[in-house]
């Protein structure tokens, strides 16, 4: 079995103890990560030190997005075998995976080209002055990411972080590290100096926490659940640097009587069965106008019954969750829909004969759920589909406004006006109009208010939080 080591300072190193990580398919071990220690973090703080010092802080910008546009280009090499890796670490079913692969490249062609790009300013000031701002990267940026897109969420946030010249140390989630590290792999074949991208894997509460308090990090950007988040940007705190937190959501879709419905309908079934629910942005809420509420659902449970879960080498519409604490969370939110009477209006199907140490949970489709209920407030990171029937576009909206998270909102209708009136008064980052998660929107700036987080990342909006300006004020009389 491949024992991975952690990379530090462009070397490979051994670590005295390592840890499984296991196919959530069958269950079994698939390989041996680096248990990595704050002694291994801090080795690699001081190694992207040295790059910020070195070979790496000396590149132009346009050489530091050539070698970026390079990485994006083994990526796409290599997308078969990283699409294997991914769907077996994650559970995602291939075509899944293989789109991941595809928008991690994305990430790296975008912000290498993107890199030469970004410019100060120059001021109109007092007579006998000439003032200017100088872009600067941070120095060196911890990025902890999670399990459930790991080539997405390295891409986004090591690759702007790369793009506007600091040194990364990467700490990817212990359920899925491997995709990581084939692309830190990559990026050393592309030729991105020693200590410009450090991987250190290991358990959270042990690597994690010392990269986050670490005091020689000046950056932080952290994707992952509300908890840590919070423990994060209190170590944050404690060294006075800034951070950049992705926490999830409650997402609501808003349909109204005069939507395209049939347009729709695909939109608010794939955004919450995606990655078998498990996505910062999925739909989990369905909010749908009192007129159609009774037929709209009647076909969203259609679609929920022809759903089918299995391994991840199927390809169905979805794999398992990621580990057995996952489909225990999942299961828990399910069985108190039913404790609390709600009714269930539709379930897709478990293939007949998955491994039994596999981690499935059904789709289930569940309505009306009031809108102050524990299904209908909290994250549940499943296949769960809350449907809530809503009077008329301002109940719409309070309802869509009120949880404590804020990431994004879709609305579904024909009416212009309200378009834009409910664009302006939903509180989330992204707001979807007759579409939702664009695409993935590799272009598109990306993040929360309130308990989803603060800070953007994604698109060109994200090199202005991997950077920050220096004020040079020059009198010359
Ligand atoms: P988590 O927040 O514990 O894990 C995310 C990352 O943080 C991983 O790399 C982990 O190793 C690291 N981490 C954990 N504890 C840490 C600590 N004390 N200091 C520093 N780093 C630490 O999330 P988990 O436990 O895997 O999932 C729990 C729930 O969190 C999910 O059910 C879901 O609701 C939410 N979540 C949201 C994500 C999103 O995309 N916004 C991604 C993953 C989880
Ligand atoms: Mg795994």
């Amino acid at each position: 079995m491949t024992e991975h080591g952690l990379l530090i300072g462009g070397e490979w190193e051994h670590a005295a103890e390592t840890i499984p990580t296991i196919d959530p398919s069958d269950g079994t071990v698939i390989a041996r990560l680096a248990r990595g220690t704050a002694a291994d973090v801090d080795r690699a703080v001081t190694a992207a030190e040295a790059a910020l010092s070195g070979a790496w802080g000396a590149l132009p910008a346009f050489e530091r997005g050539r070698i970026l546009t390079r990485i994006g280009a083994l990526i796409l090499e290599h997308q078969d075998a990283l699409t294997r890796i991914e769907a077996a670490d994650v559970g995602k079913p291939l075509r899944q995976a293989r789109a991941d692969v595809i928008a991690c490249a994305r990430y790296f062609e975008f912000y290498g080209g993107a890199a030469d790009k970004v410019m100060g300013d120059t001021i109109p000031f007092l007579d006998g002055y000439t003032v200017l701002t100088l872009r600067e990267p941070h120095g060196v940026t911890g990025h902890i990411i999670p399990w459930n897109y790991p080539l997405q969420i390295l891409g986004r946030s090591v690759a702007a972080a790369l793009a506007m010249g600091n040194a990364c140390v990467l700490k990817p989630a212990e359920d899925a590290s491997l995709s990581a590290l084939m692309v830190a792999r990559l990026a050393i074949e592309a030729g991105l100096p020693p200590g410009a991208l450090n991987v250190v894997t290991g358990l959270g509460e042990e690597a994690g926490a010392a990269l986050a308090r670490h005091p020689g990090v000046n950056h932080l950007s952290f994707t992952g659940s509300v908890e840590v988040g919070r423990l994060i940007q209190a170590a944050a705190a404690l060294n006075t640097i800034p951070v950049t937190l992705e926490l999830g959501g409650k997402s609501p879709q808003l349909v109204f009587a005069d939507a395209d419905l049939d347009a729709a309908l695909p939109f608010v079934v794939n955004a919450v069965i995606q990655n078998a629910g498990q996505t910062c942005s999925a739909g989990s809420r369905l909010l749908v106008e009192d007129a159609i509420y009774d037929t709209f659902l009647a076909r969203v449970a259609e679609r929920f019954r022809a759903l089918r879960a299995g391994p991840a080498s199927r390809d169905l519409d979805l794999g398992p969750v990621v580990n057995a604490g996952q489909r225990e969370r999942v299961e828990r939110f399910l069985a108190l829909a039913r404790k609390d009477g709600l009714p269930i209006l539709a379930e897709g199907t478990i293939e007949a004969d998955v491994p039994s140490e596999g981690h499935y949970v059904r789709p289930t489709l569940i309505g009306d759920v009031p809108p102050d209920h524990p299904l209908a407030q909290e994250e549940v990171f499943g296949p769960v589909l809350s449907a809530i029937r809503v009077r008329d576009e301002e109940h719409a909206l309070e309802v869509a406004n009120g949880t404590p998270y804020g990431l994004v909102a879709g609305i579904w209708t024909r009416d212009g006006g309200r378009q834009f009136r409910l664009a302006r008064r939903l509180k989330a980052g992204q707001v979807f109009i007759n579409n939702y998660g664009a695409a993935g929107g590799v272009e598109l700036p990306f993040g929360g208010v309130k308990a989803s987080g603060h800070g953007r990342e994604k698109g060109f909006e994200a090199l202005l939080g991997f950077s920050t300006t220096k004020t040079v004020a020059l009198r010359h009389g």
